[in-house]
């Protein structure tokens, strides 16, 4: 038999933290319920061409009301943890002034419902949504950033620090920083370098600033951030190609944990750090911006094949996709390709302040065909499969690895896709909310059972 078919939970130890991730714009909906106020993605998302079959977030999968039954699914497949993120809209609905107590309700009672179902609730701070008022005001390129960002903290974990000891600061910041303040592709559509600068540093000071608050607040809290990255693969050995790599290396995987480490913005002579450095006279905030985590979340969908190209500004590097090199690839494009997820969980733990790794999330997005109410998605079952042996592999050589969270419970929004691309282990249908458990979802159970 495979290495794939003989895998089981229990061959990662019983302490091992399984569990499975959403995150608020994604799946609650109920965007203007009980006092919510709007986010940059109810926003971006009414701009005409955003997002893909006009999608909106409004209502998702509908989890603001259907939390309970939700639970009890995360229950039903064998998870013991649950991530989700809070919506600082729902807190604060214009991001500072007054508090939301219908909003701060909402969580209580979510998180109740998971300590009374024996799930461990993780608590993401900041998934991508932040409060539309807050845009206005220059959202993550403003000079008060930190300032909201830390009452938001501050009311969130006097609120439910004495129930939740496990809290993720900010998911992906490269995310957000790129894709929102650089190309404009996500929510708030910026562009340019003088939204992505600012935009990168203060998310740096929040995920460290984030992470005392919640020290002060929280007695016994587990507190982690979440990095984005990818291997990245130069495409020859030349020396310009490996240059180009260097560079992409310093953006996608570097950026955001070196500062937390107390190491400073990477440079390495790449003129575009060189810039972040002056404009923000980081170099003052080295002390401010490291904070010591008690686990680092590692997301990792792909890794990325890099080559020099002169005519790409600032970066003057490209990247060579999936289908041009003739990879297995997801139906988004992105490479399968598990022996990279062990070499960048290595890659992650090679630096000596980082004390833990979880994989906070790591998943997949196939077209899956419903036949008879059966979603047969094989190729993700084994794409599940591929990345937990390599996941066992980087374990058993030692990585203090503590758990693993799959993205994602249910299909949902997924951002600029709109809802065309399901990465669920559920299958939602979004006309009805029906829920259909995936034979990945089935799958999931019986692992997690043995
Ligand atoms: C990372 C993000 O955190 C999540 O929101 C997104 O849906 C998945 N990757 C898949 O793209």
């Amino acid at each position: 038999m495979s290495k794939e078919a003989n895998l089981k939970a229990s061959d990662f130890g019983n302490d091992f933290l399984w569990g499975v991730v959403i995150a608020a714009a994604q799946n609650e909906g109920g965007y203007k319920t009980e006092g919510r106020g709007l986010s940059i993605w109810d926003q971006f998302a009414n701009k005409q061409g955003k997002i893909k079959g006009s999608a909106t977030p409004s209502v998702a999968c509908d989890f603001y009301h259907r939390y309970k039954d939700d639970l009890l699914l995360v229950k039903a497949l064998g998870f013991k943890v649950f991530r989700f993120s809070i919506a600082w809209s729902r807190i604060l609905p214009l991001g500072i002034g007054k508090i939301n107590q219908e909003g701060v309700q909402f969580y209580h009672r979510l998180i109740d419902e998971c300590l009374k179902l024996d799930l461990i609730p993780y608590v993401t701070l900041y998934h991508w949504d932040l409060p539309a008022a807050l845009e206005k005001e220059g959202g993550w390129t403003s000079t008060h950033l930190l300032k909201w960002f830390s009452r938001y903290v501050q009311i969130c974990t006097q609120e439910y620090g004495s129930k939740v000891k496990n809290w993720i600061v900010l998911n992906e910041p490269m995310g957000f920083t790129s894709l929102g303040y650089m190309i404009g592709k996500h929510a708030p559509g910026k562009m340019g370098l003088s939204n992505f600068l600012p935009a990168v540093h203060n998310a740096v000071m929040a995920q460290a600033e984030g992470g005392r608050i919640i020290r002060a607040n929280v007695p016994h809290a587990n507190i982690g951030t979440s990095f984005s990255c990818s291997e990245i693969i130069p495409a020859t050995q030349n020396k310009k190609d490996i240059e180009a790599a260097n560079r992409i290396d310093i953006l996608l995987n570097r950026l955001f944990i070196e500062p937390s480490l107390g190491m400073g913005y990477p440079s390495d002579g790449f003129a575009l750090m060189d810039k972040l450095y002056l404009h923000n006279k980081a170099w003052k905030f080295t002390e401010r911006m490291r904070f010591d985590f008690d686990f680092i979340g590692v997301q990792n969908y792909f890794p990325v094949v890099v080559k020099y190209n002169a005519v790409i500004p600032i970066i003057q590097a490209s990247d060579i996709n999936a289908k041009t090199r003739k990879v297995p690839a997801t139906d988004m494009g992105w490479e399968v390709n598990p022996n990279s997820f062990k070499n960048i969980i290595q890659q992650f733990a090679d630096y000596p302040g980082v004390k833990k790794i979880i994989i906070s999330e790591n998943g997949a997005f196939y077209k899956d065909k419903i036949i008879n109410g059966v979603i047969n998605d094989t190729n993700r079952i084994q794409y599940f499969q591929q990345y937990l042996v390599a996941l066992l592999k980087a374990k058993n050589s030692g990585i203090n690895i503590a758990g693993y969270f799959a993205w994602t419970l249910m299909d949902n929004f997924e951002w600029s896709e709109g809802y065309h691309a399901r990465f669920g282990l559920v299958h939602v249908d979004f006309k009805t909310q029906l829920r259909t458990v995936k034979q990945s979802g089935h799958w999931f159970r019986q692992f997690l059972a043995q």
